[in-house]
């Protein structure tokens, strides 16, 4: 029988400590993405949450309950790419400053090491449009929340947020609420 998700994660992930700071242990997903049946599995579970979020539902009257999909650089952008695919939707990259040629809204965060900036084209996402966001690992959040604000900022709803591994120590479920996180594997 096939291993639930979250214990196929992690089976496969390489946890490396200090890194990329002394005190941080690095949860290292390639070698999940790297596996094409566990990927296969990432990516099914991620479209997961925007079925069942009531307010996806509502809005979207049984389709799948959302009509794009952003991700994250650089990681966020493995899967929201193969998980838009899959569900017949377009992906739009939620990118690091400096990366986006035309006009763009931004926003600053704190991460678990580090600050950065991150942009989205202000014509990538229409008013009223729904989006599922994706990333690979929620930590401390504030990756998610800003790349949320900016979202909303340009008047899309965020009906979905997926993750593969959710750092539940570091707060970011608590964070990003009143959105929902649908994390793959709870640590
Ligand atoms: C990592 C990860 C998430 C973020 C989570 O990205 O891919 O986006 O950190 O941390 P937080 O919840 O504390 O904000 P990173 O900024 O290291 O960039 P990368 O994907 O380019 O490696
Ligand atoms: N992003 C933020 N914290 C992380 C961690 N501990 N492992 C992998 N990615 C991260």
């Amino acid at each position: 029988a096939d291993l639930p998700v979250d214990e196929l994660i992690a089976s496969i992930a390489v946890d490396v400590p200090d890194f990329p700071e002394p005190g941080v242990v690095f949860r290292d997903l390639t070698p999940v993405f790297a596996d094409a049946g566990a990927f296969r599995r990432v990516v099914d579970a991620l479209t997961e949450p925007a079925d069942v979020d009531p307010r996806a539902a509502a809005l979207s009257g049984g389709g799948p309950g959302f009509d794009v999909v952003a991700g994250v650089e650089a990681r966020g952008f493995l899967l929201a790419a193969a998980v838009a695919l899959d569900a017949g939707t377009g992906v739009v990259p939620v990118r690091k400053a400096g990366k986006l040629p035309r006009e763009t809204v931004s926003a600053e965060y704190a991460l678990e090491y580090g600050t950065a900036t991150l942009e989205l084209h202000t014509d990538s996402i229409r008013p009223g449009q729904r989006v599922l966001l994706v990333d690979d690992v929620l930590a401390t959040g504030g990756t998610l929340q800003a790349a949320i604000a900016l979202i909303e900022q340009l008047g899309g709803v965020v009906t979905a947020v997926a993750v593969v591994i959710e750092l539940a120590a570091l707060g970011g479920r608590q964070r990003i609420a009143p959105h929902p996180v649908h994390a793959l594997w709870t640590t």
